[in-house]
């Protein structure tokens, strides 16, 4: 939770510092709509560097120590990422699957939503 803690209103001020840019710049609406999802999707890539990256590896392909050891899915495999619903990859975060551990107790449900999309990038 330590980068959490500091990450987050770190993002928010980048998000915040380019929405007053944006409408001191002659306030251009579409850019200030895009700031809150890019600081969601800056806190999702926070939550997967600290909880999800030791066994799926930082780009997704689970080429870690613990991911070999545990089989853990390479989440950039284009077959597998065609296959499964954003249900089942909610679910599997929130419940676990396999060798996985559940998230649902240590991550809030916004948490584990801003994940699935986050996932879904992984793809190559
Ligand atoms: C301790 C190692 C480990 C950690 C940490 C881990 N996973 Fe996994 N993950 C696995 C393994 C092993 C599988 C393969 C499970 C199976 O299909 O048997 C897996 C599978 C998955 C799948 C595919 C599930 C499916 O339904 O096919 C997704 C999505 C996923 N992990 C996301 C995450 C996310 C997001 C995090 C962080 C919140 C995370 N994982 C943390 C080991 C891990």
């Amino acid at each position: 939770m330590i980068l959490m803690k500091h990450a987050l209103p770190h993002a928010f001020a980048i998000a915040l510092t380019a929405s007053l840019v944006a409408s001191f710049a002659g306030g251009n609406a579409h850019v200030q709509n895009d700031a809150p999802r890019a600081s969601q999707s800056t806190a999702a890539a926070a939550i997967y560097v600290r909880r999800c990256a030791s066994c799926h590896g930082k780009d997704g392909t689970a080429n870690t120590f613990k991911g070999k050891l545990r089989s853990a899915r390479n989440l950039t495999d284009p077959r597998w990422q065609a296959d499964v619903s954003v249900e089942r990859i909610f679910n599997s975060i929130t419940n676990g699957r396999g060798k996985m551990p559940g998230y649902g107790k240590k991550l809030s449900e916004v948490e584990i939503n801003s994940l699935v999309p986050y996932v879904r990038g992984l793809k190559k």
